[in-house]
Protein backbone atom coordinates (compact mmCIF):
# COMPACT_ATOMS: atom_id res chain seq x y z
CA UNK A 1 0.00 0.00 0.00
CA UNK A 2 1.31 3.69 -1.26
CA UNK A 3 2.49 5.80 1.93
CA UNK A 4 0.46 9.10 1.81
CA UNK A 5 -0.14 11.89 4.14
CA UNK A 6 2.34 13.24 6.46
CA UNK A 7 5.52 11.02 6.57
CA UNK A 8 6.59 10.95 10.29
CA UNK A 9 9.83 12.83 10.92
CA UNK A 10 12.89 10.03 10.85
CA UNK A 11 16.12 10.43 12.50
CA UNK A 12 17.66 10.36 9.13
CA UNK A 13 15.59 13.63 8.43
CA UNK A 14 16.56 15.00 11.30
CA UNK A 15 20.34 14.45 10.51
CA UNK A 16 20.09 16.18 7.60
CA UNK A 17 18.06 19.12 8.45
CA UNK A 18 20.88 19.73 11.90
CA UNK A 19 23.48 19.80 9.01
CA UNK A 20 21.44 21.90 6.62
CA UNK A 21 20.84 24.39 9.56
CA UNK A 22 24.35 24.12 10.87
CA UNK A 23 25.75 25.05 7.45
CA UNK A 24 23.53 28.36 6.48
CA UNK A 25 24.11 29.68 10.17
CA UNK A 26 28.16 28.91 9.76
CA UNK A 27 27.76 30.62 6.23
CA UNK A 28 25.67 33.51 7.58
CA UNK A 29 28.75 33.96 10.36
CA UNK A 30 30.94 33.96 8.08
CA UNK A 31 29.17 36.93 5.87
CA UNK A 32 28.78 38.65 9.22
CA UNK A 33 32.06 38.65 9.67
CA UNK A 34 33.53 40.48 6.56
CA UNK A 35 35.87 42.94 6.70
CA UNK A 36 36.63 42.01 10.58
CA UNK A 37 40.01 40.31 11.44
CA UNK A 38 40.15 37.99 14.11
CA UNK A 39 40.54 33.97 15.30
CA UNK A 40 37.72 31.21 15.35
CA UNK A 41 37.36 28.80 17.65
CA UNK A 42 35.71 25.39 16.94
CA UNK A 43 34.29 23.37 20.32
CA UNK A 44 34.01 19.90 19.38
CA UNK A 45 35.96 18.71 16.27
CA UNK A 46 34.04 15.46 15.48
CA UNK A 47 34.86 14.15 12.15
CA UNK A 48 36.39 17.84 10.78
CA UNK A 49 33.60 18.74 8.78
CA UNK A 50 32.18 22.03 10.15
CA UNK A 51 36.50 22.61 10.87
CA UNK A 52 36.96 21.63 7.55
CA UNK A 53 33.88 24.25 6.10
CA UNK A 54 35.34 27.04 8.28
CA UNK A 55 38.80 26.88 6.95
CA UNK A 56 37.19 27.16 3.53
CA UNK A 57 35.14 29.85 3.74
CA UNK A 58 38.21 31.66 6.28
CA UNK A 59 40.86 31.21 4.28
CA UNK A 60 44.32 32.31 6.08
CA UNK A 61 41.88 32.94 9.67
CA UNK A 62 43.25 30.97 12.17
CA UNK A 63 40.70 28.55 13.76
CA UNK A 64 41.66 27.09 17.04
CA UNK A 65 40.37 23.85 18.44
CA UNK A 66 38.99 21.99 21.69
CA UNK A 67 38.34 18.94 21.59
CA UNK A 68 38.74 15.62 24.12
CA UNK A 69 39.32 12.78 22.10
CA UNK A 70 40.61 14.40 18.52
CA UNK A 71 39.93 11.61 16.03
CA UNK A 72 38.68 13.45 12.51
CA UNK A 73 39.20 12.50 8.97
CA UNK A 74 43.34 12.53 8.72
CA UNK A 75 42.78 15.32 5.99
CA UNK A 76 40.83 17.38 9.07
CA UNK A 77 43.33 17.49 11.73
CA UNK A 78 43.80 20.76 12.91
CA UNK A 79 47.66 21.77 12.99
CA UNK A 80 49.24 21.05 15.76
CA UNK A 81 49.54 24.48 17.76
CA UNK A 82 45.78 25.31 17.12
CA UNK A 83 44.48 21.76 18.87
CA UNK A 84 43.98 22.01 22.28
CA UNK A 85 43.10 18.56 23.34
CA UNK A 86 40.79 18.35 26.83
CA UNK A 87 37.57 18.70 27.70
CA UNK A 88 35.38 22.40 27.61
CA UNK A 89 35.20 22.11 31.17
CA UNK A 90 39.26 21.58 31.88
CA UNK A 91 39.94 24.09 28.97
CA UNK A 92 37.36 27.35 29.33
CA UNK A 93 38.56 28.36 33.20
CA UNK A 94 41.80 28.53 31.56
CA UNK A 95 40.53 30.64 28.49
CA UNK A 96 42.44 33.64 28.81
CA UNK A 97 45.99 31.03 28.92
CA UNK A 98 44.90 28.62 26.13
CA UNK A 99 42.66 30.28 23.94
CA UNK A 100 42.90 33.73 21.39
CA UNK A 101 42.04 36.69 23.00
CA UNK A 102 40.87 38.19 19.48
CA UNK A 103 38.02 35.33 19.13
CA UNK A 104 35.15 36.49 16.54
CA UNK A 105 33.71 33.80 16.12
CA UNK A 106 33.27 30.33 18.38
CA UNK A 107 31.34 27.61 16.89
CA UNK A 108 29.88 24.86 19.55
CA UNK A 109 28.67 21.61 18.15
CA UNK A 110 28.62 19.54 21.63
CA UNK A 111 25.29 17.98 21.29
CA UNK A 112 24.03 14.36 21.47
CA UNK A 113 20.83 12.36 21.94
CA UNK A 114 20.72 13.05 25.54
CA UNK A 115 18.87 16.06 26.42
CA UNK A 116 19.54 16.57 29.78
CA UNK A 117 23.37 16.24 29.25
CA UNK A 118 22.85 18.46 26.64
CA UNK A 119 21.72 21.44 29.20
CA UNK A 120 24.45 20.74 31.30
CA UNK A 121 26.90 21.19 29.23
CA UNK A 122 25.51 23.87 27.28
CA UNK A 123 25.20 25.84 30.26
CA UNK A 124 28.60 25.10 31.76
CA UNK A 125 30.13 26.45 27.96
CA UNK A 126 27.56 29.13 28.15
CA UNK A 127 29.18 30.37 31.34
CA UNK A 128 32.33 29.27 30.09
CA UNK A 129 33.06 31.58 27.90
CA UNK A 130 30.76 34.30 28.97
CA UNK A 131 33.63 36.35 30.83
CA UNK A 132 36.12 35.57 28.00
CA UNK A 133 34.70 36.49 25.07
CA UNK A 134 34.99 40.00 23.65
CA UNK A 135 32.31 42.19 22.60
CA UNK A 136 30.81 41.41 19.12
CA UNK A 137 31.85 38.05 18.77
CA UNK A 138 29.55 35.83 16.98
CA UNK A 139 28.46 31.96 18.88
CA UNK A 140 27.36 29.36 16.29
CA UNK A 141 25.59 26.55 18.55
CA UNK A 142 23.73 23.99 18.05
CA UNK A 143 22.15 23.95 21.68
CA UNK A 144 20.73 27.30 23.28
CA UNK A 145 22.51 29.64 25.06
CA UNK A 146 20.05 31.41 27.38
CA UNK A 147 22.14 33.92 29.04
CA UNK A 148 21.73 37.40 28.93
CA UNK A 149 25.23 38.09 27.02
CA UNK A 150 24.25 35.79 24.04
CA UNK A 151 21.76 38.50 21.76
CA UNK A 152 20.23 35.86 19.48
CA UNK A 153 20.51 36.97 15.84
CA UNK A 154 18.50 36.17 12.96
CA UNK A 155 18.25 32.24 11.42
CA UNK A 156 18.51 32.06 7.69
CA UNK A 157 15.25 32.00 6.07
CA UNK A 158 14.46 28.07 5.90
CA UNK A 159 15.64 27.05 8.85
CA UNK A 160 13.16 25.70 10.94
CA UNK A 161 13.65 28.09 14.64
CA UNK A 162 15.69 26.35 17.63
CA UNK A 163 17.37 23.71 15.24
CA UNK A 164 20.36 25.90 15.55
CA UNK A 165 21.30 29.20 16.87
CA UNK A 166 23.33 32.39 16.35
CA UNK A 167 24.06 35.14 18.40
CA UNK A 168 26.34 37.67 19.42
CA UNK A 169 28.13 38.83 22.21
CA UNK A 170 26.51 41.96 24.11
CA UNK A 171 27.63 43.33 27.55
CA UNK A 172 24.62 45.30 29.37
CA UNK A 173 24.73 48.95 29.82
CA UNK A 174 24.66 47.88 33.45
CA UNK A 175 27.81 45.70 33.43
CA UNK A 176 29.54 48.23 31.90
CA UNK A 177 28.54 50.98 34.39
CA UNK A 178 29.60 48.55 37.13
CA UNK A 179 32.86 48.02 35.47
CA UNK A 180 33.35 51.54 35.14
CA UNK A 181 32.54 52.58 38.39
CA UNK A 182 35.13 50.03 40.04
CA UNK A 183 37.94 51.61 38.15
C1 LIG B 1 28.83 16.35 17.22
S1 LIG B 1 30.54 16.14 17.34
C2 LIG B 1 31.16 17.51 16.41
C3 LIG B 1 31.04 17.28 14.93
C4 LIG B 1 31.78 18.30 14.10
N1 LIG B 1 31.14 19.60 14.19
C5 LIG B 1 31.87 17.86 12.67
O1 LIG B 1 31.37 18.59 11.79
O2 LIG B 1 32.45 16.81 12.39
C6 LIG B 1 30.85 16.63 18.99
C7 LIG B 1 32.31 16.57 19.39
O3 LIG B 1 32.41 17.25 20.63
C8 LIG B 1 33.28 16.53 21.48
N2 LIG B 1 32.87 16.83 22.85
C9 LIG B 1 31.67 16.59 23.42
N3 LIG B 1 31.66 16.98 24.70
C10 LIG B 1 32.89 17.48 24.95
C11 LIG B 1 33.49 18.07 26.09
N4 LIG B 1 32.80 18.19 27.24
N5 LIG B 1 34.76 18.50 26.00
C12 LIG B 1 35.46 18.38 24.83
N6 LIG B 1 34.95 17.84 23.70
C13 LIG B 1 33.67 17.40 23.76
C14 LIG B 1 33.06 15.08 21.12
O4 LIG B 1 34.20 14.30 21.48
C15 LIG B 1 32.83 15.16 19.62
O5 LIG B 1 34.04 14.99 18.92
Amino acid sequence: MPCTGVLPLTRLDSFIRRLVAQRAVLDAAVDLLEGRGGSVLEMGLGNGRSFDHLRARLPGRRIVVIERDPKPHPACMPPCPDLVVGTFEEILPRAAELLPADLVLVHADMGTGDDQRNARLADVVAQGLEGFLPEGCLVASDQALPREVYKPLPIPDGIEPGRYHLYRVTRSTAAHIMVDAST
